[in-house]
């Protein structure tokens, strides 16, 4: 047995709960096994880890037509608390499949289809099931209003009512919780939802949408179309049926549903592509800062829209900030996900390596210089190794351009005041980082950074209650937190008049 078959044979002994490997469709509240199947491979070994279903047109006709079928009787059948209530039950048995005493198993195959070592796969699990635990706490507080009128003898209100069937399209890089972080609010608010998954990364969405029927949801209220056919899922921008579509991806494709729902005037979320800067300045506590940058920039391998693109530091601490990165890097080790000792799993595909390799050679002919890193290695799988350049210059491909890799670029400044005009001078604006221990320079700086979301002395930007979305070409439209709902929620006035008649 090659080390490879071993590696695979050792994975998929842990998958005690086989049933859990789905590659079919779910539609019209059956699995279907289409004829036609992609492959998706394991971007670790670059082998075929399984064949799914490739939906059609007719398909996502059929799955949208059927979803739309049950959602007014789903939204009047239930009351926010009944809904919240199978949201609580969605939520246990994705936390039961999680793991248990003798094996694990929704984080093993997340972890194959994605690459992400284990314990961020692990990890990546409970993140999901935190937004469906969130949601089904909210699903009951869709509070409205009572107005007093203007009108004698007449009563105003307002109530929530759900937007109707809602298209999601989800990225690979959280095959599981960019899922969830739609689909909780949208089930939660009484809408119904056609899934279309990334192609890459099928499995962890047909794991959730299992879940989700066994929890108690009517099985037409979700349905799943995996396709590698981008004209086929396009269907969701169009379709009159689909009330509202919420998308994570690239600006691209953003701009081009967007453009595809005005035809119909759909409710449209958009979280969309990131350069998010992250600045140290000159006082700040460089071992927060280390912990900071390695959690920002390296999450994922890089693949996150809020890692941190272009690292910013004040020329004084510039020598001692590179030297203890480095040696934060060093500690990384990039491997298969399901090996013990990876933090560092593998890129998603040939063409992400590339892309590193690119950014790296682009700063290195105009001045830069590499530290730790810098070539892909030979062999199976989509590897780049954790790398750190320093002299970057501010007009480096990598400081206008998304790496989406483990790249760690370091630029200088001198003064707070030019620094904020790098930071900004790009066309989105998703999130920021600063690093200080001056509190007026944190909030000043915080103030003046355009983006949607900005972390100050941490790494960390991402949280279930935190609102998440961007501003300019980061899209818009908020998920998680407080606001999540409203996305799938429209507002309805009720006007009572002649009460006294
Ligand atoms: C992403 O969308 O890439 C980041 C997701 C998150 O941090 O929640």
């Amino acid at each position: 047995m090659t080390g490879l078959e071993q590696y695979h044979q050792d994975a998929l002994s842990k998958l005690r709960n086989k049933e859990l490997l789905i590659g079919d469709a779910f539609i019209d509240g059956v699995w279907v096994s289409k004829e036609k199947k992609f492959p998706v491979y394991e971007p670790s070994t670059g082998t075929i880890l399984g064949n799914v279903s490739n939906c059609e047109l007719a398909d996502f006709q059929k799955a949208i037509e059927s979803t739309e079928s049950v959602q007014e009787e789903y939204f009047l059948s239930t009351t926010g608390a009944q809904r919240g209530a199978l949201l609580r039950k969605w939520n246990d048995l994705i936390l039961a499949n999680q793991h248990d005493s003798k094996s694990i198993i929704f984080a093993v195959i997340l972890s194959l289809e994605n690459g992400k070592p284990y314990a961020e796969a692990f990890g990546e699990v409970a993140y999901a099931a935190s937004f469906v635990s969130w949601f089904a706490e909210e699903a009951p507080r869709a509070y409205g209003h009572t107005i007093p009128s203007a009108t004698p003898n007449t009563m105003v209100s307002d109530v929530r009512e759900p937007v109707g069937v809602c298209g999601i399209i989800t990225p690979w890089n959280f095959p599981a919780a960019m899922i969830t972080r739609k689909v909780a609010p949208a089930l939660g608010a009484g809408c119904t939802v056609v899934i279309k998954p990334p192609s890459e990364t099928p499995y962890s969405c047909a794991i959730l949408a299992k879940l989700a029927i066994e929890a108690g949801f009517p099985p037409k209220s979700v349905q799943v179309c995996p396709t590698k056919d981008r004209k086929a899922a396009t269907e969701l921008a169009t379709n009159p049926l689909v009330k509202k579509i919420s998308f994570t991806g690239s600006t691209g494709v953003g701009k081009m549903l967007a453009t595809l729902a005005a035809g119909t005037l759909k409710k449209v979320g958009l979280e969309l592509g990131g350069n998010a800067p992250l600045i140290v300045f000159d006082d700040a506590d460089l071992d927060v800062t280390i912990e900071g940058v390695i959690a920002s920039k390296f999450r994922c391998s890089g693949q996150t829209c809020v890692c941190a693109n272009r690292i910013y530091v004040q020329r004084s601490i510039e020598k001692e900030f590179t030297k203890r990165l480095v040696e934060a890097v060093s500690r990384l080790e990039y491997g298969r996900g399901l090996d013990c000792t990876t933090t560092q799993g593998p890129l998603v595909n040939q063409s992400a390596v590339d892309k590193v390799a690119t950014h790296i050679s682009d700063a290195l002919a105009k001045g830069a210089k590499v530290e730790i890193g810098g070539e892909a290695p030979n062999g199976a799988g989509y590897f780049f190794p954790p790398t750190v350049l320093s002299s970057v210059p501010t007009d480096a491909l990598v400081t206008i351009d998304e790496t989406f890799g483990p790249l760690a670029a370091i630029c200088t400044f001198d003064t707070e005041e030019e620094v904020i005009k790098l930071a900004n001078d790009t066309e989105f604006g998703l999130a920021g980082y600063l690093f200080s221990k001056n509190i007026g320079r944190c909030h000043r700086v915080a103030a003046r950074m355009k983006v949607g979301m900005v972390a100050v002395n941490t790494g960390k930007v991402s949280a279930t209650e935190a609102p998440f979305g961007g501003v300019k070409a980061s899209g818009y439209g908020r998920e998680g937190s407080l606001y999540g709902m409203e996305e799938y929620q429209v507002i309805k006035a009720i006007t009572v008049g002649n009460l006294h008649r």
